[in-house]
């Protein structure tokens, strides 16, 4: 079978944006074995941990850089009671976790260690308030219990509590998911909710606040309207969520390993489709703050499938393929493309839910597919991007068509090219229009088929290889891109 064939233009423009380091998000809610068993564990476990918090996970975590993590939740954020989960852990009450598997949250992980795993993994907190349940006093009180350096009661608890210094809180969610678990709100409601609560959500020492609206479902550009309208004023960032599902079609359905072509496309079409769904948010943004003052915070992205055979159907625990792996990608070239207003991104979640980067299994833990694409691109963290012309061949199944190659090229300490072929048939021949410089390094991330994933006897099984298939030609470079692949190319 002939290669299909790909051109990438560069259009080099030293104004062009950089990519906000946080579109490399993460997102880790008390949601099925999430927090407990894939983040903590307690400090009596057999399982390596530091002050609770396991330290094989910490280690691969570090790695792949997580600029900031979004906590308690998503759904559980707007019937969390921060109290319930301070002071001595023995001492602290239950609460029916009543949105994911109906099961007893113990509150032993809290506030205090999820800053301390914010410290171990060198990553910016960002806390979602309860506006659903809780009141603006207990917002209000929590922003003083971790940021105030005074001598007033709320820090006075804390340093009761063990913790003297007071932590840097620099992104703050009021609410999630507003007009749906988090209180079924009307947009026109919430705007005026969020200029209340937003207001009690105080800066005290010098702790800067980025402040987060709860935003749109899907394609709901209604509400993002209302709220732009209604309170971009007062306001940093404005949230929207957007999972990936099979014919976009709720409830989610498809294994996530046991699937055929059909699927593949699927998946890859639909995350394709995130990119005019972004912009029509966007417009609905420009009309009302042309500036691009307020970000866009993707802070729920990801696939999501049926749940693994066997497992409780509220923890929402899913195997990675490498199918997950493209879609990140894509999802990320995505991001760069319209950096001049997203400013944060966080997939949905870090462990053992959904697109998560690792899975756990008591003791042992495994890298996922879309771990390894976190780890390849980091390298785009903070780079500027350099805008593109890419004429594609399609990928094309029964009746419809997708790019087969999807690209982004930032620039930093080097050049830093990452490419995808969503066909799995057929290898692409890449014409990469970059002159000046020469290539040093590439990675590619393949598989043995569609479904390749990786499980606890075979935890590597997908993962980077060394990649060298770049020649220099007249006017730029050809890539010979496997089937089905993902790769990160370093020019200098
Ligand atoms: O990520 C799982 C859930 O999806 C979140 O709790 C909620 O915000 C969304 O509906």
């Amino acid at each position: 079978m002939t290669n299909l064939t790909a051109r990438i233009s560069v259009h080099p423009d030293p104004a062009a944006p950089v990519v906000n380091p946080n579109i490399y998000g993460h997102f880790a809610e008390h949601l099925g074995r999430c927090i407990y068993e894939g983040i903590w564990v307690g400090e009596d476990s057999d399982i390596p941990n530091t002050r609770g918090i396991r330290n094989d996970v910490t280690e691969a975590l570090r790695a792949i850089n997580i600029p900031v993590l979004r906590w308690p939740g998503g759904c559980f954020a707007d019937e969390y009671h921060w109290m319930d989960g301070i002071g001595p852990r023995e001492a602290r009450p239950g609460i029916y976790n009543s949105h994911w598997g109906g099961v007893v949250e113990t509150n032993h992980f809290g506030t205090h260690e999820f800053l301390d795993l914010c410290e171990q993994l060198n990553t910016a907190p960002y806390i979602c308030g309860n506006v659903g349940s809780g009141t603006v006093k207990e917002m209000q009180d929590w922003v003083e219990y971790m940021t105030s350096d005074s001598n007033s009661p709320m820090p006075n608890l804390r340093r009761k509590n063990g913790r003297e210094k007071a932590w840097k809180v620099p992104f703050f969610g009021v609410g999630n998911e507003s007009w749906g678990c988090g209180g079924n709100m009307r947009p026109e409601y919430y705007a005026n909710e969020y200029r209340r609560y937003n207001t009690f959500v105080r800066t005290y020492s010098d702790n800067k606040i980025y402040r987060i609206a709860c935003g749109a479902n899907s394609s709901d550009t209604n509400w993002t309207r209302v709220l732009m309208e209604n309170a971009h004023t007062q306001m940093n960032g404005l949230a929207l969520h957007k999972y990936t599902l099979i014919k976009n079609t709720w409830p989610p359905s498809g294994s996530a390993t046991e699937f055929g072509e059909a699927e593949w496309f699927d998946i890859l079409d639909q995350s394709y489709q995130i990119e005019p769904l972004i912009e029509s948010h966007i417009a609905e943004m420009d009309r009302v703050d042309p500036e691009r003052k307020v970000g866009m915070v993707i802070d729920e992205w990801g696939t999501w499938m049926a749940v693994e055979p066997g497992t409780n159907p509220g923890f929402l625990y899913q195997q990675n393929s490498l199918r997950d792996a493209l879609s990140a990608a894509i999802h990320f070239h995505i991001f760069h493309r319209h950096a001049n207003r997203i400013s944060m991104a966080n997939i949905a979640q870090t462990i053992n839910v959904l697109q998560a980067m690792i899975l756990t299994d008591g003791p042992r833990m495994l890298r996922t597919p879309t771990y390894w694409v976190f780890e390849m691109f980091k390298v785009h963290q903070g780079g500027t991007t350099v805008p593109l012309t890419v004429e594609s061949d399609s990928y094309s199944y029964e009746s419809t068509s997708i790019p087969a190659v999807s690209g982004s090229i930032t620039i930093s300490d080097a050049t830093y090219v990452s490419l995808v072929n969503t066909d799995p048939n057929r290898a692409a021949t890449v014409t990469v229009g970059l002159t000046g410089v020469s290539f040093d390094e590439g990675r590619v991330l393949v598989g043995d088929s569609i479904t390749a994933h990786n499980t606890f006897d075979a935890p590597d099984h997908v993962s980077p290889r060394a990649f060298k298939a770049v020649t220099e030609t007249d006017g730029g470079f050809l890539v010979e891109l496997p089937p089905a692949s993902v790769a990160i190319l370093t020019f200098r």
